[in-house]
């Protein structure tokens, strides 16, 4: 197959394991004869520093006519510290991910055996955790107008609005996924404190008779929060609105043991986008110690989903699987000593020979 991949890198340590899951792609293609074809566009603060714009026309062109995008990481340290800064990196992502209609954000959380001493958690609760989160994207309290300052300053509000079809829609993709696993999910809300809750639990309960195949429950954000750490084996599929998929899923990472293996896909328009989910990791930049497994699985991720290379990806997590049993990891796991490009040499290597 002949696929076109738009490739992003962004900020922090987004390029050096972006270049990693390309050594993987070209590995897959010469194993399976596919033909790739990488375009590379300019996202976040480098974006700003380059244009003046994080996500620039050009790149929103070249994502655009791609058949999947490979995103890095997004944000830089002068920007968080500088609270009046009128662009900012993120604004990259969330235009991207508007424009681009990827209103479903899917975070897989998998425990792996070898990384449960990397875990905080004791083994026992985290011992069989597989889950999936389903987050809305581009909806509620991130998009919700009106936000902003009163004039004097002294006063700051954002919006939290969701309309019913952006419930449905990312509601109807995790139930799908539910019926394709262990047909469960698990609806996160604050149906006790708001009306946006209230709308997602009306509208998704509703939707719940048609997989009446699917064990569906209810639980508030501080509760699930709770239980994600306690008992995150009882969870299958979890599907949330924006604001609480952020911070579950960042939670739910520490169940795998390291933030730098879980891959995600953002999906709904006619192009996905594939990213790590940890961020752009400013103070590893440049220093060839960022774990790449995270984007190596994103790629794998957007096989899958986006080209429906099953083998291929396969392929691509067997030999993540290959390096950890042979400890070829960087120091964020079981005190990994390689580099992220040596992990990324040897990924590619199992591909080869395997
Ligand atoms: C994420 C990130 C983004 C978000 C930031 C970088 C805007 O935390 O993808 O989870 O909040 O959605
Ligand atoms: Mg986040």
């Amino acid at each position: 197959m002949n696929k076109k991949i738009a490739v992003l890198p962004g900020d922090g340590i987004g390029p050096e394991v972006t270049a990693q899951s390309l050594k993987v792609l070209y590995a897959i293609s010469a194993k399976f004869n596919h033909s790739f074809t990488f375009e590379e566009a300019l996202v976040g603060a480098v974006a700003i520093d380059a244009t003046g714009n994080p996500y620039p026309a050009e790149t929103h062109e070249i994502c655009s006519n791609a058949d999947a995008i490979l995103f890095g990481a997004i944000g830089h340290p002068k920007y968080d510290n500088d609270p009046s800064a009128k662009v900012r990196p993120e604004q990259g992502l969330l235009a991207m991910r508007k424009a681009l209609g990827l209103f479903a954000n899917i975070r897989p959380v998998k425990h792996y055996d070898i990384l449960t001493d990397a875990s905080p958690l004791k083994a026992d609760r985290i011992k069989g955790s597989d889950l999936v989160v389903y987050r809305e994207l581009t909806g509620g309290i991130y998009f919700g107008q009106p936000r902003g300052r009163s004039e004097d300053g002294l006063t700051a509000f954002d919006s939290s609005v969701y309309h019913k079809f952006e419930i449905v829609r990312v509601a109807k993709l995790a139930f799908e996924a539910a019926m394709q696993r262990r047909k469960k999910l698990t609806m996160v809300d604050k149906a006790n404190v708001l009306a946006t809750s209230r709308l997602w639990r009306e509208t998704v309960t509703e939707l719940a008779k048609n997989y009446p195949e699917v064990e569906y429950d209810c639980m508030f954000v501080d509760n699930a929060a709770m239980q994600l750490i306690q008992n995150p084996a009882y969870f299958d599929v979890i599907l949330t609105e924006n604001m609480f998929g952020d911070i579950i899923t960042d939670e739910a990472s520490v169940i795998t043991g390291s933030m730098g293996m879980l891959p995600s896909a953002s999906v709904g328009g006619e192009c996905a986008l594939y990213e790590p989910i940890h961020g752009s990791y400013p103070q590893a930049a440049g220093k060839n110690i960022a774990n790449p497994f995270a984007s190596i699985l994103s790629a794998a991720m957007m096989l899958e989903t986006s080209f429906g290379m099953l083998d291929e990806a396969n392929a691509i997590r067997i030999a993540v699987e290959k390096c950890m049993n042979a400890g070829f990891v960087t120091s964020d796991i079981n005190n990994g000593k390689l580099g992220t490009e040596e992990v990324g040499d040897k990924v590619a290597a199992f591909i080869a020979e395997g």
